[in-house]
């Protein structure tokens, strides 16, 4: 086959080509606009330590109870991340949320289109890439973002076809969320915060859906589906079909996150950096892509309300740890990110007291 190679209508000039569409095009080669420096291609450096992994189920006995604790303490601390099983989600929901995603990427462009939006103050927006108006160089995915919580204020919104997709995708995001309630609770207890700290502040909690899709790609070594960056909230629930994501530990090497049946993957964003004041890190991460299959990752991403300002917590303050972080709110995150390039400043630096 010769190698096929698209122009302007793939270039960063605005207009909008979805990643999709380039993959049913059957290209041989990504288009110029796709090729990252070399500085920032995936490279294949990466290391396949034991990524920590966490039995949720062993949380009711009393005796097991601490050490699960422990064991959530230390991947919180030495990586930001870990993996949940027997979290209490059924597979059948996760499977259901993952075609509905699978069937919206599918629909023809037409079917999209009205909810492409460049807009990150937008209840929903689908796009591509991260910007696809004020990205440098594009990343190799589409994406469909919705608010969730509580799903009675934002179900309107989301797409209503696939028809399916507000049921499934609904009994997914409503159990995501009762998830991440109860990992803010282990969570604050492994900081020997009272586990009920901020209840109500995170019941009432923001969900976005960061529904993402990533066809294969005819060049996967030159391209990412996603750069290097951390999320801003209090900590993220990640479902995936596929291998793609990687995190980034404090050595500065790459790990690949193995798919584990009906595992949960939770990250910690900069909101619990700060909160913690720094005695847990938000988790460096990427998505690769791969040149066989689609992948498909539904990322629940979980911060105080819109304008909650989060600021460390006045128990992990004290002459040993000073306070190291200004406060901040997701409101300020979206205004960080409409003026910057994420690929070159971070949000949580702009949040650290350098004493
Ligand atoms: C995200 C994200 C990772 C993935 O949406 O913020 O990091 O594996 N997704 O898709
Ligand atoms: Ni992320």
């Amino acid at each position: 086959m010769v190698g096929k190679m698209i122009g302007s209508s793939a270039s960063p000039n605005g207009s909008f080509t979805s990643a999709m569409t380039l993959t049913e095009e059957e290209l041989t080669c990504v288009p110029k606009c796709y090729i990252l420096p070399p500085s920032l291609r995936p490279n294949g450096a990466e290391y396949n330590t034991c990524l920590p992994i966490v039995d949720l189920s062993y949380l009711q006995h009393p005796l097991l109870r601490p050490q699960i604790i422990q064991e959530v303490h230390l991947a919180c601390k030495k990586f930001g991340f870990f993996q949940v099983v027997n979290h209490g989600i059924p597979i059948s929901v996760m499977k259901d949320a993952i075609d509905a995603a699978s069937e919206f990427f599918n629909l023809p462009i037409e079917e999209k289109r009205h909810l492409l939006s460049s807009n990150v103050h937008d209840p929903v927006r689908y796009g591509t890439s991260l910007n696809h108006v004020k990205d440098k160089v594009y990343f190799w995915r589409d994406f469909l973002k919705h608010y969730a919580n509580p799903t009675s204020t934002w179900l309107d919104f989301w797409p209503s076809n696939p028809t399916g997709y507000k049921k499934k995708m609904g009994n997914y995001t409503v159990a995501a969320q009762k998830l991440q309630e109860e990992l803010m609770e282990v969570i604050f207890e492994s900081l020997e915060l009272n586990s009920n700290y901020l209840h109500e502040d995170i019941a009432e909690g923001s969900q976005v859906m960061a529904v993402n899709c990533y066809p294969a790609c005819p060049e996967p070594d030159l391209t990412l589906g996603l750069p290097p960056h951390t999320d801003y909230g209090m900590l993220t629930i990640i479902l995936q079909n596929h291998l793609g994501l990687q995190i980034m530990d404090r050595d500065e090497k790459w790990h690949s996150v193995p798919l584990i049946e009906g595992a949960l993957i939770v990250q910690l964003g900069d909101q619990m950096e700060v909160l913690s004041n720094g005695r847990y890190k938000s988790v460096l991460h990427r998505a690769t892509v791969n040149s066989e299959k689609k992948r498909i990752s539904i990322a629940s991403l979980h911060s105080l309300a819109l304008g909650k300002k989060v600021r460390p917590a006045s128990e992990l303050v004290n002459e040993q740890h000073i306070l190291s972080y200004k406060e901040g709110s997701f409101s300020d995150f979206l205004d960080f990110i409409s003026g910057e390039d994420i690929v070159e400043a971070k949000y949580i630096d702009k949040l650290k007291i350098n004493s």
